[in-house]
């Protein structure tokens, strides 16, 4: 049990119910993320940039279900696309339909990396689906992926997120670890672990394994230690380099696409990748928004069948409908729902920044667009091991929790991040500002004036 954990006796429904939970569920959750909470919340419903919990608190969501809800909870357009959908037509087609057109014309439209779409279940499904093809167009096998990033919870690419630094090997070479047990070591032969940030280190996993790799499945930004940009010219030379060794790049925007631009991060550094997936902020928060796409000539040979790609629930409807009003709001109003994404975090992180200064708590704070993450220490880290050694997890920690025993709610690990929707107000902004402010206080008379470690 954390040595911070907040005392919840007044949290009595949400105790019992958590405690039902756990009866019928491992764990009382259904994500391996979702168990690190120092205080559980059972959830009673969401309402713009606000949910509630079963003994009826109010939290301002800076998490956002991990990222999708854009709009915030429960955006009445896309409930009522949704409502339209299922009670006037239907659940499931399992056929094409008008939906398929008008959605994936939209993806189309704004990812620039995209001429042709497949629909997927989850962001894990796109990514897998998306090695697979990347594996069939070119024959070989490898795929590069970087350490600290986290690509689904599959087999083929379950390696790396967060291993322990005294076995995770060199900062510029780490080891292929998987992250977890049950993954067969004849997959951890198909990954090769990389660096990011570090083109010298790409460069020479290319010429070693370059001949093997089919594919570098990159997160553009390093959002799942985090938020680590990359360094100016990096995502160009990374391109470069796959060019030059005939080696696909997939760019992974779950997080990023539709979020740090309409068309992603990859319209935002203009380097254009060979195959994108893209999932979370493009269904704004309808379950099971997903797909993977690429040039044409990549895609001919999911046309062609040559790569197999299924799913009994891929592009049904219900999906369908939530993705595409949001696609509608983020293709029509594009200007007004970034500025306002990007005027809400710049506003955060101002005063996040004005707080820790103030106070003393050296802090640095990694941010590109709507989303940031703050990390304890001296260092801005540009690499997930410096991120691992340099940043202060256990201020973080007990930070967070004094900021969710005031109602301020974003995830407890700082490997996840802070995320703005377009709820969220100048109240909101306040409130969790002031929150800060207090819960800084309070941790740093706690553990001292300086996080531990710098
Ligand atoms: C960058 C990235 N890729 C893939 C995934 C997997 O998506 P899902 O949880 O929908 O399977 C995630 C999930 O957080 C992610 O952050």
């Amino acid at each position: 049990m954390s040595d911070h954990l907040i005392d919840d006796s007044h949290l009595p429904e949400t105790r019992e119910w958590f405690a039902k939970c756990q009866e019928v569920i491992a764990g009382g959750e259904s994500s391996y993320a979702r168990l690190t909470g120092t205080r559980p919340i059972v959830m009673s419903h969401g309402d713009g940039a606000h949910f509630y919990d079963v003994d009826g608190n109010r939290y301002i969501d800076w998490c956002l279900g991990y990222g999708p809800m854009i709009f915030g909870h429960r955006p009445r357009f896309i409930v009522d696309a949704i409502a339209e959908q299922i009670t006037q037509r239907g659940m499931l087609y399992t056929f094409p339909h008008e939906l398929d057109w008008e959605v994936g014309r939209k993806i189309v439209q704004a990812v620039p990396g995209i001429d042709q779409v497949r629909f997927a279940n989850s962001g894990s499904e796109a990514t897998q689906a998306a090695m697979r093809l990347a594996r069939g167009y070119t024959g070989k096998e490898k795929i590069l992926k970087w350490e600290g990033s986290y690509n689904g919870f599959l087999d083929c690419h379950a390696f790396s997120h967060m291993p322990d630094l005294e076995t995770a090997g060199l900062e510029k070479y780490p080891r292929t670890l998987p992250s977890g047990a049950g993954i067969p070591k004849a997959v951890e032969d198909t990954v090769v672990v990389g660096c990011f940030n570090d083109l010298e280190s790409v460069e020479e996993l290319m010429r070693r394994h370059g001949h093997e790799l089919a594919a570098v499945l990159a997160e553009p930004i390093l959002a799942d230690c985090g938020i680590i940009p990359p360094e100016p010219g990096f995502l160009e030379g990374l391109r470069r380099l796959c060019d030059e060794y005939g080696v696909l790049l997939i760019f992974d925007e779950i997080i990023t696409g539709f979020r740090v631009a309409l068309g992603g991060a990859q319209e935002r550094y203009g380097v254009i990748p060979d195959i994108t997936c893209v999932a979370k902020a493009v269904g704004g928060g309808t379950p099971g928004a997903a797909a993977f796409g690429a040039k044409k000539h990549i895609m001919d040979i999911e046309t062609e069948n040559v790569v197999l790609h299924g799913g009994t629930y891929s592009a049904n409807p219900m999906t369908l409908a939530g993705m595409n009003a949001a696609l509608d709001k983020l293709l029509g109003e594009t200007d007004a729902v970034y500025g306002r994404l990007n005027g809400t975090a710049d506003a955060m992180v101002a005063g996040m920044r004005a707080i820790f200064a103030e106070q003393g708590v050296p802090a640095h704070i990694g941010h590109v667009g709507p989303m940031w993450q703050v990390f304890f220490g001296q260092e801005a880290p540009v690499t997930r091991a410096r991120q691992a050694r340099t940043s202060d997890t256990r201020f973080f920690s007990h930070w967070q929790a004094e900021c969710q025993a005031r109602g301020v709610y974003f995830h407890n690990y700082n490997f996840e991040r802070f995320f703005a929707s377009t709820a969220h107000t100048q109240e909101d902004v306040d409130e969790s500002l002031a929150v800060m402010e207090t819960a800084t206080r309070i941790v740093k008379e706690r553990l001292g004036s300086l996080p531990e470690g710098v």
